[in-house]
């Protein structure tokens, strides 16, 4: 649930707003009717009645619908937007879309139940040969020279400090992938590009591929960083590579078991999966470290978001089969 400061954010980033507001200008026609799914506080309905959107439904659970309702009363567009307080997934509507909007990105297109809706929202909610906005993500991975990124994460459960064994908070660390950028040059390979999300086809939410990378120079490999391109419309949308302006998306940073010391020759070959369980993603990487010597394996790490929470025997016990609630004294 995002807070009134997140969706100012959300229109203060320029390089995304900017890429909207010229995709909506030239795919909305006169007359049309469009669907934003997830329309937070308007701003994407609002431009769309702007542009000239005969009627927009703007769809969204949380209670930013309110401000939505509100701008549009307030740019006296209230005859054309319909708010609606739901889930995309939860809605019929009396008449199919030409055009549907959304913005249901994390960090990365991988979130939550973005696919899902997306799929939803074409099969039940589109005109056949309508209009999907974004038209698709490409997603990109390098490997990373990032030693600040790494220690950030490993450091604080180290035995150097306190002379204490905190392992057990080390290998969960080693699990799980954080937000966060890098620079050009800060890469040890070229980008690869890992996979294309084309929302007017993509239908299983889970995603995987291997990708192979080949060391460009000497350095110490502490992971790969996954960004992602986003086409709104064909020649219109932004990246989020290294070097490129900050979005509000950011990348992800996936890191090793542990530095790996690269030479060029190298060769890095990255199995990741991203597979949708529940409300939310489990990732899985897989990495192995070839040196320049025929079948000389570096490194070899399987990690996935999977072990990347703590699980106490107290939860455990919980969800088992013989678990029996009981009422605390407070009724509750
Ligand atoms: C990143 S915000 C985008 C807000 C706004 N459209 C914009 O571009 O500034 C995504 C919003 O989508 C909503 N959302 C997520 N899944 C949804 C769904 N299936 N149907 C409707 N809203 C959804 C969330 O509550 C959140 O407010």
């Amino acid at each position: 649930m995002y807070d009134i400061a997140a969706f100012g954010r959300m229109i203060a980033d320029q390089g995304r707003m900017g890429a909207y507001s010229r995709a909506l200008q030239r795919s909305i026609a006169h007359g049309s009717t469009v669907l934003d799914i997830g329309a937070g506080t308007g701003i994407l309905s609002l431009l769309a009645c702007q542009y000239g959107a005969r009627k927009v439904y703007a769809v969204e659970p949380s209670s930013a619908i309110a401000i939505a309702e509100e701008a549009a009363r307030a740019n006296g567009f209230a005859d054309r937007m319909e708010c609606i307080q739901a889930l995309s997934t939860d809605i019929r509507l009396p008449q199919k879309a030409d055009v549907i909007i959304s913005d249901l990105r994390g960090v990365l297109p991988l979130f939550q139940q973005h696919l899902p809706s997306i799929v939803d929202a074409r099969s039940r909610l589109l005109q056949p040969g309508g209009n999907l906005i974004p038209k698709r993500d490409v997603l990109w991975a390098a490997v990373v020279e990032t030693p600040r990124s790494y220690d950030q994460l490993m450091k604080p459960w180290e035995r150097e400090r306190f002379d204490l064994n905190m392992a057990a908070a080390s290998q969960i660390v080693k699990n799980v992938w954080k937000e966060g950028r890098v620079t050009p040059d800060q890469l040890l390979t070229k980008p690869y590009r890992w996979a294309t999300i084309d929302y007017l086809t993509v239908e299983s939410p889970d995603v995987s591929g291997e990708m192979t990378f080949q060391v460009e120079r000497p350095g110490t490999g502490h992971g790969f960083v996954l960004w992602f391109d986003a086409v709104l419309e064909e020649g219109i949308g932004f990246s989020n590579a290294p070097g490129q302006p900050e979005l509000i998306y950011s990348s992800g940073f996936f890191p090793w078991s542990s530095p790996v010391t690269l030479d060029p020759a190298d060769a890095v070959s990255v199995d990741l999966r991203a597979d949708l369980v529940g409300s939310d993603y489990v990732w899985s990487w897989e990495t192995r470290v070839h040196g320049k010597d025929p079948g000389q394996l570096k490194a070899h790490f399987r990690q996935s978001t999977f072990f990347g929470a703590p699980l106490s025997p107290t939860q455990l016990r919980k969800r088992g089969g013989r678990y029996q609630p009981a009422l605390r004294e407070d009724g509750e």
